[in-house]
């Protein structure tokens, strides 16, 4: 007999993104979306009896850094299998546009891969619908790789040529569909960049009804003049804000972040919309190379952006030409080398060179907890997809939010947790049909145990899928089931305004 639907999932707790309190009930899915959401009448060609289990819009991931991830490993099984439906790609101003650049950009990550080449904005989210992820796609554009393309690694303010180019770039971009712009001030050629620059160019934001996302100039001592700066931008450019991984780094600044979410819930109170993203854990992961022209492995005192690194907490995730350095410590290198952390540092550097990624422990956990119990705090993993020691957020993010942080300490409701990683990061990026679970919605969804759901990946052992993650569908289709890839690759490119 012909069904009703295509799939029906029954007696199920439905979490649907916004919020509100779980019902149980039925959710049916017709082509790639949600036909009916409660009491389902009418057979499914399959059915799934979910009873016990839970039903969430698929995750999204606001803040990724996979825009050549999704072409080299397009299962993403690191983050489907942890609930992710849509990855955000382009933050901290590294974009994948213009293509020479953000190949040159992206080798610290993946070397000199071979993917396919694309024109501008638009060539990369033609070429994602020609070759799908396991994963829907949206894009915003990277300051730094726009700034490169018009004037290389320049430490001055761009001739009014060179920003007529910037804004042309950042324009295409914006019009092919991105979501905004991102940049990442503590990053080469970000952190050549005056305030009045990104002003200029985020205003092109405001035309398209795009958001201004911030790796912040300082996440240290300066952090709150950073965020003051943040905001500033959006509120001359008339743009949204995201203040991305917000966090106060280094043990000389924990507790600051009382005082920039402070400096956010005064913005919002003036009418600002800005918001922050945050991964759960104490370590950050950056390129080495960053940390060291941030003064992090300076002697301590006024430091950069990051703060003051002890030796023993900073561990290599990826040394290429070097594997036999990879989850050693910095500690350990410099004992072997008998050399200072700076100059052990920098002898890596210049033998890896942008490849060179490590995971430095610089947060404190009750910072971690302040900011997620903020409203303003959606979820972002900051997941970097290399090496054979990656952080950990790269697999475990968002069951992790949801168990140790929602469930086991109480620190949000359970529908409070699933709302800060679909519904209110959909509104905010302006993802349309998505985030809920809703009829006509797309069907984006997952299904987890509650009770069992938890992230297993460390720090000694990154590459661990969570636990307790049963079905993940992506625009109607099973990329995951009973725990296991099913290989389908049924992501798509989303375009702002269409
Ligand atoms: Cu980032
Ligand atoms: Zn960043």
């Amino acid at each position: 007999m012909a069904g009703t639907w295509d799939l029906v999932i029954r007696n199920t707790t439905i979490y649907d993104g916004t919020g509100a309190k779980p019902t149980v009930g039925d959710v049916a899915i017709s082509g790639d979306r949600i036909a009916a959401v409660g009491d389902v009448s009418g057979e499914g060609v399959q059915e799934v009896d979910a009873r016990n289990r839970a039903l969430a819009p698929g995750f999204i991931d606001v803040h990724s850094h996979d825009d050549f991830a999704v072409f080299l490993t397009p299962a993403m099984d690191f983050k489907v299998m942890q609930g992710v439906t849509t990855d955000v790609v382009g933050n901290c101003g590294m974009g994948a546009a213009p293509f020479p650049i953000a190949v040159a950009m992206f080798s610290g990550l993946h070397g000199r891969s071979n993917v396919p080449e694309w024109h501008g904005y638009a060539g990369y989210l033609a070429e994602i619908d020609r070759n799908p992820p396991s994963l829907n796609v949206a894009a915003l554009v990277g300051h730094g790789t726009v700034r490169y393309s018009a004037m290389g690694n320049a430490c001055r303010e761009p001739s009014a040529k060179e920003l007529d180019h910037m804004r042309a770039v950042v324009r295409e971009g914006l019009e092919s569909g991105a979501f905004g712009m991102s940049t990442g001030l503590i990053y080469e050629p970000g952190r050549y960049a005056r305030t009045a620059e990104i002003i200029e160019l985020a205003r092109e934001a405001n035309r398209t009804g795009g958001l201004y996302a911030s790796h912040m100039r300082d996440e240290a001592a300066h952090l709150l003049d950073a965020v003051r700066e943040t905001i500033h931008i959006g509120e001359e450019a008339g743009v949204p804000v995201q203040i991305s991984h917000h966090k106060a780094s280094g043990r000389e600044n924990w507790g600051l972040v009382n005082e920039s979410l402070k400096l956010v819930d005064e913005a919002r109170g003036r009418g600002l919309d800005v918001t922050a993203d945050q991964y759960p854990y104490t370590s950050g992961s950056t390129i080495l190379q960053a940390v060291i022209q941030n003064g992090g492995l300076d002697e301590p005192g006024d430091t950069g952006a990051v703060g003051t690194i002890p030796p023993e907490k900073l561990l290599f995730a990826s040394t290429p030409k070097h594997p036999e350095w990879e989850g050693r410590t910095l500690k350990d290198l410099c004992d072997q080398w008998k050399l200072a952390p700076r100059a052990a540092g920098e002898r890596i550097a210049a033998e890896e060179g942008p490849g060179a990624v490590v995971v430095m422990e610089t947060m404190n956990e009750d910072d971690v907890r302040t900011v997620m119990r903020h409203p303003s705090t959606m979820i972002g993993s900051d997941g970097l997809a290399m090496g054979s020691r990656p952080h950990p957020r790269l697999y475990g993010t968002f069951p992790r939010v949801l168990a140790r942080y929602a469930r086991d300490a109480g620190l949000m409701t359970l529908e409070e947790g699933v709302h800060r990683m679909t519904g209110m990061p959909a509104a905010k990026f302006g993802l349309k049909e998505r985030g809920q679970v809703r009829p006509g919605f797309y069907a984006d969804l997952v299904i987890f145990d509650p009770s069992s759901l938890l992230d297993t990946a460390t720090y000694d052992q990154p590459r661990r899928y969570p636990e307790g993650l049963h079905h993940v569908f992506v625009n109607g289709t099973a990329v995951v089931r009973d725990g296991l890839h099913t290989g389908a690759r049924p992501g798509r490119a989303l375009r702002r305004n269409s």
